[in-house]
């Protein structure tokens, strides 16, 4: 995969890009500066300078899968970085048919309004992404995480909220996480709680059932109609038409070589065993 990091030179976003090249994926990390770029560069991942809160669109061109890991630095961009900055990055992953889009998002997303002042707007900006992303018709995965630590990790985690654990990842173990998401397709369309845990990364992330297939169609279009019955309703044609009905093909319009059309087809003389 050739996999667009947005949040790149961050904490979270640093371990991604180091993990994805380790996987032998190519990354094109989006920072905001030419020094994280260089960082980024000696690391071996190709890189853009780009801001969240403007046009990014261009940056995913030539990628086949994107993870948003960046985070406002104040609180009056959590709007534009953390949600119009996720939105833009989905959309453009939208127009390019990407793979897979990973967003890192964080536990009660869904629940804002039980917080207030910042951790309410920060709840609330990680809404609107996941919203938007709902709309989109693209493999994506909500990766919900808890508090960030620099814990060191043990490559586990739990994707089950319990009671009275406090609910802390750690960035180790929240980075192989969307790693192990983004090759994993079953998780299209899925979110998933990533809390420290028990269980190892890839086992947590393969016990997720995927989701049901779509349900069937109405009935009646799928009751099978004998041949001839389903052309019944055909629109008649239309008096305008220059021919009412298809003409035979004259040979000659099919031939485009010098001269009249050879009476058998050429180098044909090799028919498959058993027909004459
Ligand atoms: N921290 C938590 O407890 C927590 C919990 C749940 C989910 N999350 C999510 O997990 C992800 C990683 O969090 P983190 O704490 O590891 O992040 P972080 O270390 O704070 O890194 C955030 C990165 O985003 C970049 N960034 C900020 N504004 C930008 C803009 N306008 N354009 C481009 N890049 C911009 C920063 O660049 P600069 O260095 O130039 O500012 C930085 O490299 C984020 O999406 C965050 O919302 C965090």
């Amino acid at each position: 995969m050739i996999v667009l990091v947005a949040g790149a030179h961050g904490r979270l976003g640093s371990r991604v890009v180091s993990l994805l090249l380790r996987r032998g994926h190519l990354v094109r990390a989006l920072v905001r500066t030419p020094a994280q770029a260089a960082v980024l560069q000696d690391a071996g991942a190709e890189t853009v300078v780009a801001d969240l809160s403007q046009d990014i669109e261009w940056t995913a061109e030539g990628c086949t899968a994107a993870v948003f890991a960046a985070a406002a630095r104040h609180r009056s961009e959590l709007g534009s970085v953390n949600g119009g900055g996720a939105v833009k990055l989905a959309e453009a992953a939208y127009r390019y048919e990407f793979r897979h889009f990973v967003l890192s998002s964080v536990v009660r997303a869904d629940r804002p309004e039980r917080r207030n002042g910042a951790a309410c707007e920060f709840l609330a900006a990680k809404q609107h992404a996941e919203r938007r992303l709902a709309t989109l018709e693209l493999p994506w995965t909500v990766l919900r995480f808890g508090q960030l630590t620099e814990h060191p990790g043990d490559g586990r985690i739990s994707t089950v909220m319990r009671a009275g654990v406090p609910l802390t990842t750690r960035r180790d173990g929240a980075a192989l996480a969307i790693v192990d998401a983004l090759e994993r397709p079953h998780l299209a369309r899925q979110v998933v709680n990533v809390l420290d845990g028990e269980r190892r990364v890839a086992d947590a992330l393969d016990a997720i059932e995927p989701l049901p297939l779509p349900p069937p169609g109405p009935a009646a279009a799928r009751v099978a109609v004998p041949l001839g019955v389903a052309q019944a309703d055909n629109p008649p044609d239309d008096p305008r038409m220059i021919f009412p009905d298809a003409s035979p093909l004259d040979a000659d319009v099919e031939w485009v070589g010098d001269g009249p059309v050879l009476p058998e087809p050429v180098g044909n003389d090799d028919p498959a065993p058993g027909i004459s």
